[in-house]
C-alpha cells in the first residue's frame, strides 16, 4: 500500500516537473520570437558604419549575398563583393554605386579552389574593413545517396560552405580584434538544425557553420565583436529555383519562402537582438521551433521521402 502511494507521488511530480518544464520552454520561444522579430521595429536602428567602412561579402553576384550587399550599401557602407564570376562582379558593382553612391571593390575568387585566400587577403590590405558576410554556399548537385556523390562534389560543398567561412573570418578576424570592433554574419541553413536525408554533405557543412558561428560569438565578444549566424530555410533565389525538388515544394509552402529583399531586410533587424544565432525571418523561426517541439525525427522521415531519388530520375 505505501510503495503504491510512493509511486503515484512520484508519477505526481513528475508530471508537474514535465508541465513546468513545457510551460519554460514556450515562454523563453515566445520571448526569442518577440525580441528577433517585434522589439527591433521599436529600437534605434543599428549603425553599420561604427562597426567600419566597408563591408565584405562573400558570393555576392546573385541571391542573398547581393541582397545584403544592397542593404549595407543603403546603409552607407563601401562594398567589396566577392564571387567567381568577372562579368557579373562587375555588373553588380555599378549597379550598387549608383544606386547608392558608395564606393565599391570586387575580387574574382573561385571557392571550390583552396588555394585562393592569400589573393583574396593581398586585395583587402588597407581595407576598413568592419562587416564580413560569410554568405557563399552550394546546395547539393541533385539529392540522392551520399555514397552516389562524386569526389569532387564533396570536396567542392566543404571548400565552398566550410572551408569559405573559416579562412574568410581568419583574413578579417586579425585586423578586428586590433581595432576591437567588428560585425560577422555567417549564413548557415535550416537544414542544418534538422538533419536532412539526402542532403547530407550540405546539412553537416551548414552545421559546421553554425557549431563554428555560435562558438566563435561567445569566444570575440571579450573583443567587441559580434558574430550572428543564419539559418534560413527556403529563400526565392537561384540555388531554390535550380533545384527540381524544392520547387515543387513552392506550390505547397509558396507562404514560407520570402524574396531576397524581404529575407535580408528582416534577418539585418534581427542582428540587434543580441541572440548569436536566428532564422532570420519569422516564419522560418516558428516553423523550426515547431518541428522542434513535436518532432525532428518526423521531419527527417518527410525530408527522406521528399528527396528520396526516384526512378525516372
Ligand atoms: N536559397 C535558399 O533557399 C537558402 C536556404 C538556406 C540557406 N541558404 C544559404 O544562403 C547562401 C546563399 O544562397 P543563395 O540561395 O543566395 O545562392 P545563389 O542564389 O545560388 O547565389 C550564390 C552566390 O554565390 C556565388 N558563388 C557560387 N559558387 C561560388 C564559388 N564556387 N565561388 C565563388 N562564388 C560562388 C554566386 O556567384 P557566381 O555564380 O557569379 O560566382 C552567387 O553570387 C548559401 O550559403 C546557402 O547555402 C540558401
Amino acid at each position: 500500500m505505501g510503495s503504491n502511494e510512493n509511486n503515484i507521488g512520484y508519477i505526481y511530480y513528475i508530471y508537474w516537473f514535465s508541465t513546468v518544464c513545457v510551460f519554460i520552454k514556450i515562454l523563453s520561444s515566445l520571448f526569442s520570437l518577440l525580441n528577433n522579430y517585434f522589439l527591433p521595429h521599436f529600437r534605434k536602428p543599428q549603425d553599420f558604419k561604427l562597426y567600419g567602412q566597408w563591408a565584405v561579402v562573400t558570393g555576392s553576384t546573385d541571391g542573398i549575398g547581393k541582397g545584403f550587399a544592397n542593404e549595407l550599401a543603403s546603409k552607407g557602407l563601401d562594398i567589396c563583393l566577392i564571387s567567381r564570376n568577372e562579368g557579373k562582379l562587375k555588373n553588380t558593382a555599378k549597379e550598387i554605386e549608383r544606386n547608392y553612391g558608395v564606393k565599391t571593390k570586387y575580387i574574382v575568387a573561385d571557392f571550390t579552389n583552396p588555394n585562393i585566400y592569400s589573393h583574396i587577403k593581398e586585395h583587402l590590405i588597407g581595407l576598413d574593413v568592419g562587416i564580413l558576410v560569410n554568405n557563399v554556399g552550394i546546395f547539393i548537385d541533385k539529392a540522392e545517396a551520399f555514397s552516389r556523390h562524386s569526389e569532387e562534389h564533396i570536396k567542392n560543398v566543404i571548400n565552398v560552405n566550410m572551408l569559405s567561412t573559416a579562412m574568410m573570418t581568419s583574413i578579417i578576424l586579425q585586423t578586428m580584434i586590433v581595432k576591437k570592433r567588428g560585425l560577422i554574419v555567417n549564413v548557415g541553413s535550416a537544414a542544418a538544425e534538422v538533419t536532412a536525408p539526402y542532403l547530407t554533405i550540405y546539412s553537416g557543412s551548414k552545421a559546421f557553420v553554425a557549431l563554428f558561428g555560435t562558438g566563435l560569438a561567445y569566444e570575440l565578444k571579450k573583443f567587441n565583436i559580434q558574430v550572428n549566424t543564419l539559418t534560413p530555410s527556403f529563400v526565392s533565389t537561384n540555388m531554390f529555383h535550380k533545384h527540381a525538388r524544392a520547387k515543387n515544394l513552392l506550390s505547397l509552402i509558396s507562404f514560407t519562402v520570402p524574396s531576397v529583399e524581404l529575407y535580408v531586410k528582416s534577418a539585418i533587424l534581427t542582428l540587434s537582438s543580441g541572440d548569436v544565432k536566428t532564422c532570420g525571418y519569422f516564419i522560418h523561426e516558428v516553423l523550426l521551433m515547431t518541428v522542434r517541439f513535436i518532432s525532428v525525427d518526423i521531419l527527417n522521415k518527410l525530408i527522406q521521402v521528399w528527396f528520396a531519388p526516384r526512378k525516372q530520375e
